[in-house]
């Protein structure tokens, strides 16, 4: 089965910059034509422009995924979508007892809520075609580091939305599922891990390495193509087995 998207019509959220921009261009090459969304729209236009002069199939949006009403009314103006994305998040770091509880709605809100607000309005326009909607969690979706408590939180909540979603949208032949990464270089973090704390993080890591945005390309065609048809409600940890690290 070949990992292939032609003729589909591909959503990334949050695609601006780090993994949403990547994924883009990932689904682009692999035959889609992508709608590259955010709020910055510049960066958006910007991002589907390099596309385009690259001959593939790509244009921006402005989004906000915390905007229920933008939500709705962009899925009301779009052509039913193939694939959906849903990355944009944030990362609202920081110890809980200096966490304000707006803070920690925001990022609830972001990371949370706006998964389940685009899903929803992608799956009402997908109902009658089917599709791949893919959540971008976390591994922190799955176990704890300090200072994360909200984003911790948030991406706990992706992975059991995506199996609720799942069950409930099979009938309309619509997959929900979610990717769980690791720690990935990017330039937002490059910093951080040329730190002391960010080389022992690094070691604990069992392959001893960051992982390359490149890592998620054939993780995330699985789940967006008929290559992963009979997968649904699953979480795929693409991790150099941080996870599975020995306590
Ligand atoms: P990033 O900050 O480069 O990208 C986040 C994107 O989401 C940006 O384009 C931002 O504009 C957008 N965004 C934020 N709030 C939004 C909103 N309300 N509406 C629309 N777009 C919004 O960060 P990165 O690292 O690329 O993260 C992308 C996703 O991957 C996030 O969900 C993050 O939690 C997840 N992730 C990242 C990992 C990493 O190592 N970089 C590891 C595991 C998960």
């Amino acid at each position: 089965m070949e990992l292939r998207l032609d003729g589909k019509r591909a959503l990334v959220t949050g695609a601006s910059s780090g993994l949403g921009q990547h994924f883009a261009g990932v689904l682009a090459r692999a035959g889609a034509e992508v709608v590259l969304a955010a709020r910055r729209e510049e960066k958006v236009l910007a991002n589907a422009n390099a596309l385009r002069a690259q001959n593939f199939a790509a244009k921006s949006a402005d989004l906000d995924v915390t905007n229920p009403a933008m939500v709705a009314a962009f899925f009301a103006h779009e052509t039913p979508f193939d694939v959906v994305v849903n990355n944009a998040g944030i990362s609202g770091a920081g110890a809980a007892l200096d966490t304000t509880t707006d803070e920690f709605n925001a990022v609830i809100q972001t990371n949370l809520t706006g998964v389940f607000t685009v899903g929803r309005e992608a799956a009402k326009a997908m109902k009658d075609t089917g599709g791949s909607i893919i959540n971008i969690a976390s591994i922190l979706g799955h176990r704890v580091s300090g200072g994360v408590a909200a984003y911790a939180g948030s991406k706990a909540g992706v992975v059991q939305l995506t199996k609720a979603l799942a069950l409930e949208w099979a009938r309309h032949g619509i997959r929900v599922n979610a990717l769980c990464p690791g720690y990935i270089a990017t330039p937002i973090n490059a910093d951080f891990f040329k730190t002391p704390a960010g080389d022992a993080l690094i070691k604990r890591i069992p392959q001893r390495r960051l992982g390359q945005l490149s890592d998620l390309d054939g993780p995330l065609l699985l789940l967006a193509s008929d290559a992963g048809g009979f997968m649904t409600g699953s979480t795929l940890e693409v991790d150099g087995g941080h996870l599975v690290s020995g306590l």
